[in-house]
């Protein structure tokens, strides 16, 4: 499945599906082994993801990477990937802030998910955060009612959404965070269960 996952990589390099490619630096395709099992999918890249050319690098990145250790998930399981693979901003001064993407850009960059899932053929997928999963499950998805659990999917054997690592960067202090990351771990946990 190597050559397959280049040649989709290679392909979105060039992708012109909505608008995001003309502010954007680069497509920020998923990344990790072809033979991976489990695949967090996120919303897009963002500052650091849109520079750097690679998912999940920057905060949220660091505190995904943090719960996967605590939920006992080798990182060579794992293929990191975002429903949209445009960073989406408005700027602000000097600074690019993360817009979120709409339903146009959402629907124009799913089939590269789609191949991407299909490609790699992992045997749990964990939509992280209400874009993703929505985008993934349906409009009628509600990550606060429907996390950590066992959802059907057409794609893969098992899926599931949890919040979005960002969510928990932003949590109002100390006390939640550590609550909220300890849920969140439970969730990748549950993930890594039904990973085969
Ligand atoms: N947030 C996401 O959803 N994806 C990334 O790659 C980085 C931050």
């Amino acid at each position: 499945m190597r050559e397959t996952i280049d040649d989709l990589r290679a392909a979105a390099a060039h992708c012109t599906g909505c608008l995001l490619y003309r502010k954007a630096t680069q497509t920020v395709f998923g990344e990790g082994p072809s033979d991976a099992r489990i695949m967090p999918v996120g919303e897009q890249p963002g500052d650091a993801e849109d520079r750097a050319g690679h998912p999940f690098v920057g905060p949220a990145g660091k505190l995904l990477d943090r719960c996967l250790v605590a939920a006992g998930i080798d990182r060579s399981r794992v293929w990191v990937t975002n429903i949209v693979k445009h960073f989406k901003w408005v700027p602000r001064g000097t600074r690019r802030i993360h817009s979120k993407p709409g339903a146009v850009e959402i629907a124009a960059c799913l089939p590269w998910l789609d191949a991407e899932i299909k490609a790699i053929a992992p045997s749990v997928v964990v939509a992280l955060g209400a874009t993703a999963a929505q985008g993934l499950f349906g409009s009628a998805f509600r990550v606060t009612r429907d996390r950590g659990r066992f959802v059907p999917f057409n794609l893969a054997p098992y899926a599931l959404a949890t919040v979005h690592p960002s969510a928990l960067l932003r949590a109002p202090d100390e006390e939640i965070r550590h609550r909220e990351i300890g849920r969140f771990v439970e969730d990748l946990r549950r993930a890594a269960s039904a990973a085969t």
